[in-house]
């Protein structure tokens, strides 16, 4: 285990089944769909890649990069995209691939944002949820896990950038966050 990590929330086997079962339930609500996977970067990189290969059917996927932690601007609401889609979505069927739902607003803004591109429907896969710091209501059709309100690394999530590569979700060390009010 790595020196700064605390402890161990979601081990990797755990996830892996979580994330197989999710994938079997799409691929029978999406059979003759051909889903257009839309990956928010850079946290749900890792869950998408697994995802997709448990998904048994032709799907294509996108990536849209927003600010979130970091930039100052996710707990107003006001969400910036700074790479959109490829795709045009217009009648297609998206599925929003997100590493964690927090308050909410990232994905509200988002969802709003891709409505308005006239999808054929438009729905919402999420690994992790911290129900009790929700500021907005968000349906998420496909929900891996729900986390108590700390601050979780790995599979994809990151501190400054850093704990991406960790195989499993961790809580870090409080030391590691130098009173910067992660935790
Ligand atoms: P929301 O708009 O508050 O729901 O923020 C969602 C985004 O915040 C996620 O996509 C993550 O990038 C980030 N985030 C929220 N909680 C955590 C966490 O515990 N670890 C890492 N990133 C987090």
């Amino acid at each position: 285990m790595m020196p700064d990590v605390e402890k161990i929330l979601i081990p990797s086997e755990e996830i892996q089944q979580k994330v197989r079962e999710l994938g079997g339930r799409i691929t029978e609500d999406y059979r003759d769909k051909n889903p257009l996977l839309v990956c928010i970067l850079r946290g749900a990189v890792i869950v998408l890649g697994d995802l997709m290969r448990y998904i048994d059917l032709p799907c294509e996927i996108d990536f849209m990069d927003i600010s979130s932690y970091g930039t100052g601007t996710s707990s107003s609401g006001v969400v910036r995209i700074l790479k959109d889609l490829e795709e045009n979505i217009t009648g297609r069927h998206v599925l929003i691939v997100e590493d964690i739902i927090d308050t909410g607003l990232t994905l509200s803004y988002l969802k709003r944002s891709l409505l308005a591109r006239n999808p054929a429907s438009l729905e919402i896969f999420a690994l992790l949820s911290k129900p009790s710091r929700r500021r907005v209501e968000i349906e998420v059709k496909y929900l891996g896990f729900e986390v108590p309100d700390e601050f979780v690394v790995g599979y994809g999530l990151d501190y400054a950038g850093a704990y991406r590569n960790l195989p499993d979700i961790c809580v870090l060390k409080p030391e590691v966050f130098q009173g910067d009010g992660k935790r």
